[in-house]
């Protein structure tokens, strides 16, 4: 791989051996392609770029020669206008948080990883510079070594969803062995890994999901899928739960799930309004007021229901990377990916993931 370490090399100027003394590396990739998103809208605002500026490597920082990205709901919503707040003042961006691929270059003070090396893992919701390109630059605590028995396409379809499920379900709830949990929607990416992460805990699972979706939740350890297309789901889902994970976090679904825990139990959805309500009323008058509302929903269900309340974020954590490398290299955490496009085609690809009904699962771009 051509990259030149900027701290290795004598340098002839002086901003290049200060930028050596602070521990950054140069690499000599300098430009590359990356998907471009120019303005908020559909799939057509999408652009490839070839000259696309590789910022220099912090110490923690690794830069991955990208395989594959999965698309997530957030790369589709941020491209439609979701976290304007936040994204809108940086535009144009790079859209896209899982990666697979291999190591080009590390930071100064990586030591876990080192170049040539095959690694899969995730950006923070809020990063800047996303991983629709040949060269992603993350820190050294957002990857993991990728396991040789699943692909690169295999790989980067995981480490977003799993740790949104690990945070909630293992850093939230701490949920343990024998414990009941339940997945409302858990035929998407993030429903799955969470079905599967409870399983490998030893808890028994019962989920909602879509007809489709039937088959795969109960073949990878769900004791219960109730349809909620055809079923009554508040009468079907019987007993009291430790953790529900609401995936979809509609109104019914949140009563459902307030109503289903013990005393004591989680309550966690993945519809926290923190964007939303940054996006109507601008980030300074948006944070608080959002904040205010949390707590006044969590101050209610501990007065009226005796439970704990959350908005759950995706958030990187190496030790939840850890855990998910090892259920990915036992075969007990996939993701089953429905679709591939290269990444030259991304508008299609996205068109098609906002078209969930065409294909309902989920799609990752190759990159060569
Ligand atoms: N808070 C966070 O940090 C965070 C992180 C990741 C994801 N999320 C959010 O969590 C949700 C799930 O993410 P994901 O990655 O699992 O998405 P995904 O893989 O695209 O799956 C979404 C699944 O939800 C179900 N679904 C979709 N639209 C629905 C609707 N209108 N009504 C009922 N069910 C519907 C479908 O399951 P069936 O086919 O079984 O019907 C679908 O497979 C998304 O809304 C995403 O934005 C939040």
């Amino acid at each position: 791989m051509a990259v030149w370490r900027l701290g290795s090399t004598k340098m002839r100027h002086s901003s290049s051996s200060s930028m050596a003394k602070l521990g950054f590396i140069r690499n000599i990739v300098t430009n590359c392609r990356a998907v471009i998103l120019p303005r908020f809208g559909g799939p057509e605002v999408l652009e490839i770029r070839h000259d696309v500026k590789v910022p220099d490597l912090k110490p923690h920082e690794v830069l991955v020669r990208t395989r594959a990205v999965s698309i997530n709901p957030l790369d589709t919503r941020m491209r439609a206008g979701y976290g304007r707040s936040i994204f809108g003042p940086l535009l144009p961006l790079i859209l896209g948080r899982d990666i697979s691929g291999e190591v080009a270059s590390v930071g100064t003070s990586v030591r876990s990883l080192s170049v040539g090396q095959d690694v899969f893992g995730a950006l923070h919701p809020t990063a800047m510079r996303g991983t629709y390109t040949d060269y992603a630059i993350l820190s050294e605590d957002e990857l993991t070594p990728k396991p040789a028995s699943i692909s690169h396409v295999e790989a980067s379809a995981i480490p977003f969803a799993a740790l949104t499920a690990w945070r909630a379900l293992k850093g939230t709830a701490r949920i343990a062995e024998g414990q009941r949990v339940l997945v409302i929607g858990g035929g998407g990416a993030v429903g799955l890994s969470a079905i599967q992460l409870a399983v490998a805990t030893g808890c028994h699972v019962s989920t909602t999901c879509g007809v489709q979706s039937i088959d795969q939740v109960l073949a990878v350890g769900a004791e219960q899928a109730v349809d909620y297309t055809r079923e009554d789901v508040e009468t079907a889902i019987k007993g009291q739960f430790s953790a529900v994970l609401d995936t979809i976090g509609l109104p019914e679904t949140e009563r459902m799930g307030v109503n289903l825990l013990t005393k004591g139990g989680h309550y966690m959805t993945l519809q926290g309004e923190a964007a939303s309500i940054s996006d109507r009323y601008g980030i300074f008058a948006g944070i608080p007021l959002s904040t205010g509302i949390l707590l006044k929903k969590q101050m209610q269900y501990r007065y009226t229901h005796g439970i704990e309340y959350w908005w759950t974020y995706m958030r990187a954590d190496s030790e939840g990377l850890d855990e998910i490398r090892r259920l990915s290299e036992a075969g007990k955490l996939k993701i089953p990916v429905e679709k591939t496009f290269p990444i030259t085609q991304v508008r299609e690809a996205h068109a098609a993931k906002d078209e969930r009904l065409v294909i309902p699962g989920k799609i990752v771009l190759e990159v060569d």
